[in-house]
């Protein structure tokens, strides 16, 4: 299938484009504004986003990618929150927010949203849990990547090469519910 990506982040595209392009189809980075409204979970955002989507691209397969990371000594923050934290404290700010906390588990969860051709609307959730490192690491990947260690690994997100990453990321498992949910329809 051609698949729009609804995103200005080309390193979302590139971790879309290594899970659906070997799937056999076809991607393109589109540039739509959809409005990203501020709700409590990354599903209601998605599913704000493919209404408003669906209502001036009938027509058009769109794929829109909403993502955040859960740490659970701060209840969660920053989850929806993530792109504001990002912009204002950044990682290291998310960092001393938690301090010297021994918990320091976390999750990183990722919504697609799917828009089909027929008006048809399809989420797809995949999240990854790990834990927050006390120290930025790696030059890889993008966003939180440096600050996150998935389970089972020492290395940071951004410190795996991306087929690693998406191997066993957030946005690696909602990718292969959403392959396998194109397979199935054809
Ligand atoms: P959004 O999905 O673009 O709204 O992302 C929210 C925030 O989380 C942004 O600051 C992104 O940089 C960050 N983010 C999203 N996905 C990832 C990821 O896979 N790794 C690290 N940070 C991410």
């Amino acid at each position: 299938m051609e698949l729009g990506l609804v995103t200005s982040n080309a390193d979302k595209v590139r971790e879309l484009a290594a899970a659906l392009e070997p799937a056999g189809h076809t991607v393109a980075q589109r540039a739509l504004e959809y409005p990203e409204v501020q709700a409590t979970t990354l599903a209601e955002v998605v599913e704000f986003g493919l209404e408003r989507l669906a209502q001036r691209h009938a027509g058009e397969a769109l794929l829109i990618d909403d993502a955040g990371l859960f740490i659970d000594a701060l209840g969660g923050f920053p989850g929806v929150y993530s792109r504001y934290a990002y912009d204002t404290i950044g990682p290291a700010g998310v960092l001393a927010l938690l301090g010297d906390g021994a918990e320091r588990s976390a999750e990183f969860r990722c919504v697609l949203g799917l828009l089909l051709p027929d008006g048809g609307r399809q989420q797809f959730r995949g999240s990854c849990r790990g834990r927050i490192t006390r120290a930025l690491r790696g030059d890889g990947g993008f966003g939180y990547d440096p600050v996150f260690v998935p389970a089972g690994d020492e290395r940071t997100f951004a410190e795996l090469p991306l087929a690693e990453k998406n191997a066993v990321s957030h946005r690696g498992r909602a990718l292969a519910a959403l392959v396998a949910y194109l397979g199935d329809s054809g």
